[in-house]
């Protein structure tokens, strides 16, 4: 049992099995993007952990850069708007890897893909660790996904509940 703030946390997948995942993704992007000097964009803060493990097991040419994204209610309409900080790389004709560690409603990602699909890449695909399907609000195709979780609330290996927890190995689940 994890003791993160006010709550606890029991292991849903351990270390271990996180590793094992993050090596046969990494074979995957291995083979596909042999020749393509891939860019991977890391989706901060929650994606710096498994991108770094996953990002040490690429064999290829690939580089790494990271964005935030902020979001805010739309004064003229009620959706909300995703916008793309810290993105200094120039992206078009590059093969470009997202990379989220857990996709849940979709939105964020819904919004980043149409902003960055303006830039002209010469591909566009996303790389995520976690995906909670039952959650998902829109259709979104996610190209890798590392494991298909339960709509609950998740910490470890770089999630966080308030800012806290990020660091536990495991990954964990709301036990109380
Ligand atoms: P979405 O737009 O609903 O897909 O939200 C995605 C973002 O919400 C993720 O990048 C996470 O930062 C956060 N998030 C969603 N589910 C969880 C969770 O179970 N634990 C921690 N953060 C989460
Ligand atoms: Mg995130």
């Amino acid at each position: 049992m994890h003791k993160v703030k006010d709550k606890h946390f029991k292991t849903l997948i351990p270390a271990a099995d996180i590793q094992r995942k993050v090596v046969e993704i990494a074979e995957l992007l291995n083979t596909d993007y042999a020749g393509k000097n891939p860019l991977l964009i890391g989706v901060l803060n929650g994606s710096f952990i498994f991108l770094s493990d996953l990002f040490k097991c690429m064999k290829i040419d690939c580089e790494v850069t990271f964005m935030r994204v902020s979001s805010y209610e739309s004064l003229r309409s009620t959706g909300k708007v995703t916008q793309i900080i810290g993105l200094k790389e120039d992206i078009s004709d590059r093969h470009v890897l997202i990379v989220e560690d857990i996709v849940d409603t979709g939105q964020t990602l819904t919004n980043v893909k149409e902003q960055l699909v303006k830039l002209k890449p010469a591909s566009l695909k996303v790389v995520t660790l976690l995906n909670k399907p039952d959650a998902m609000l829109t259709p979104l195709q996610l190209d890798y996904v590392g494991f298909k979780i339960k709509n609950d609330f998740v910490v470890g290996y770089g999630l966080d509940y308030d800012g806290l927890g990020r660091n536990l190995t495991d990954i964990c689940v709301l036990a109380d």
